[in-house]
């Protein structure tokens, strides 16, 4: 019954070069659902969705709306359809107004041929209230959070009539109240007579907004059911192929000598106020630390300035023995230390260079990899694909840039990197931020068994429940001190809340 769907698409596929990103993909969406398309990193979410946006063509299969097949060959064409999508990263102009971001490249014009600003922002204003979207729409996309440049996004395809609205993994980038915001929207948007595609790896989203949802994996469409229907259990599996543990098996640690050593320490953030203040902390080989806080309480100064990224203002940092407290980042990293940083995209990978050469980035001065200077290919092309085979880093080979890998894939590069130079510390912060069930499992293992190798490793994660999976201490930050040290087995999540906000262990 084609009348009941919005979209459907059938038998889609999509190729670059030799690799099949999408391999006879079916979906279909009815009018007013919201519809979840669930996989892995890498599974194909985007590049399908991108066929109905209008940024990519499909290689073969169809795409029919209202019983119709059609040619979804640019962006404005998916527009004139009826199709909008939010990007994961959005698309907006910094300099520009909320109202401009919105009306750019669909403007009314006047009588006398003008931009016609007035006309846009009351369409603009009565589209936000409908929806219950607040945004300010003189202020400029600079200023505004991210939360509020995803609304911007939402009604830039409202404004241009948008009936079905795809959202790629919106809830990244937020924080738990504008993830509750945005699930709120979504429903009004229904509600409304819209219909959704959400793309997501977040089983609890899923349940908390979904009524169906598709499954894919490795390019493959695995299931289409009804989100009641199933459990969680059902939903993972699908996705990875195997059955999932929600929880990392582990033997009890077995720590030994203090690796890292640090001594009231005292570092300053950008404005020159203190964000790590008087913070004393050791780690041991062979156990993990796991550093809990709400984001903005010093950690990412504390990292920085243990691996060298970032000035000490006072105290002191002992690495195996050596003061390190203000050394450069390269001679922190020859001492044997590995670092996963929080942003992948600004501090882990160069995205327009070649995975095999970000593979190759804390190695490229040194032999076998270079030679009097002069970088060996070869070498640093073959490391890579015993590398991507080893950690499991699925793309279309080794050559392609860093960008091209889905973001699961390239926090699994960045960590194979550093894991792989065997470093004695191993200073990992967020792991697994944006990753779906599979690789979040997989990730979590290999700090384990770099712990069950003997090496200390420290762990710094918004997420509680991963901090309480993989840490054998916990160490509370909250205001650029520790507030207590606990163990995960004699602890709670409400304990543990209790000290991010300021409590002490009495
Ligand atoms: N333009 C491209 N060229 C080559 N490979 C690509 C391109 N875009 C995506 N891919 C590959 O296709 C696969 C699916 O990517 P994507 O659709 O982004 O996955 P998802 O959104 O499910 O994480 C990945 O292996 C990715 O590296
Ligand atoms: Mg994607």
């Amino acid at each position: 019954m084609t009348q009941d769907y919005v979209i459907e698409m059938r038998d889609i596929t999509k190729r670059f070069g030799e690799f099949v990103a999408n391999d006879q993909i079916n979906l279909n969406v009815k009018k007013g659902e919201i519809h979840a398309l669930l996989g892995e990193n890498g599974a194909g979410k985007s590049t399908l969705m991108n066929m109905l946006a209008g940024l990519l063509e499909p290689t073969s299969g169809e795409i029919i709306i209202n019983g119709k097949s059609v040619t979804i060959e640019s962006p404005s064409k998916a527009a004139q359809l009826g199709i909008g999508m939010v990007h994961q990263h959005f698309m907006l102009v910094d300099a520009f107004t909320v109202t401009e971001n919105i009306i750019l490249g669909s403007e009314t014009t006047n009588v006398a041929g003008m931009i016609d600003l007035k006309k846009a922002t009351a369409e603009i204003t009565e589209i936000s209230k409908k929806y219950g979207l607040e945004v300010n729409p003189t202020a400029k996309v600079a200023d505004i959070s991210v939360g509020a440049q995803q609304r911007v996004e939402i009604l830039k395809t409202l404004y241009r009539g948008a009936d079905l609205l795809i959202f790629d993994e919106p809830t990244a980038v937020l924080t738990p109240d504008e993830i509750a915001e945005l699930l709120k929207i979504m429903k009004v948007l229904v509600s409304e007579g819209k219909s959704i595609i959400l793309i997501t790896h977040k089983l609890d989203e899923i349940r908390a907004v979904a009524d169906r949802v598709t499954v894919i994996r490795r390019g493959k469409s695995i299931e289409t059911v009804e989100v009641a229907g199933a459990t969680n259990d059902d939903l993972a599996e699908w996705m990875v192929g195997r059955s999932v543990s929600f929880k990392t098996e582990k033997i009890a640690s077995n720590p030994k000598e203090v690796i890292l050593s640090i001594e009231n320490l005292v570092v300053n953030e950008n404005r020159g106020i203190p964000a790590v203040k008087n913070l004393s902390l050791d780690v041991r080989a062979g156990e993990i630390v796991g550093i809990a806080g709400i984001d903005g309480n010093g950690q990412s100064e504390l990292i920085q300035s243990i691996t060298g990224l970032r000035k000490v203002k006072s105290g002191k940092i002992t690495i195996k023995g050596e003061d390190v407290t203000h050394y450069s980042p390269r001679k922190i990293t020859e001492l044997s230390v590995g670092h996963v940083p929080e942003d992948r995209h600004r501090d882990g990978m160069i995205l327009d260079m070649t995975v095999a050469e970000n593979f190759a980035l804390q190695t490229y001065y040194k032999e076998p990899i270079s030679k009097n200077g002069i970088l060996n290919y070869s070498k640093i092309n073959e490391k890579a694909r015993q590398l991507m085979e080893e950690f499991d880093v699925r793309g279309a080979g080794e050559l392609i840039p860093g960008k091209s890998l889905s973001g699961g894939n390239q926090q699994k590069a960045v960590i194979a990197r550093e894991i792989d130079r065997d470093p004695d510390l191993l200073i990992v912060s967020q792991p697994t931020r944006g990753l779906d069930v599979g690789a979040i499992e997989y990730i979590r293992k290999r700090l384990i068994a770099e712990r069950d190798k003997g090496k200390a490793v420290l762990v710094v994660s918004f997420e509680l429940d991963e901090i309480l999976d993989v840490s054998d201490r916990i160490a509370v930050i909250h205001d650029g001190s520790i507030h207590g040290i606990v163990l995960p087995a004699e602890t709670t999540k409400q304990e543990l809340g209790k000290l991010m906000a300021g409590d002490h262990l009495k």
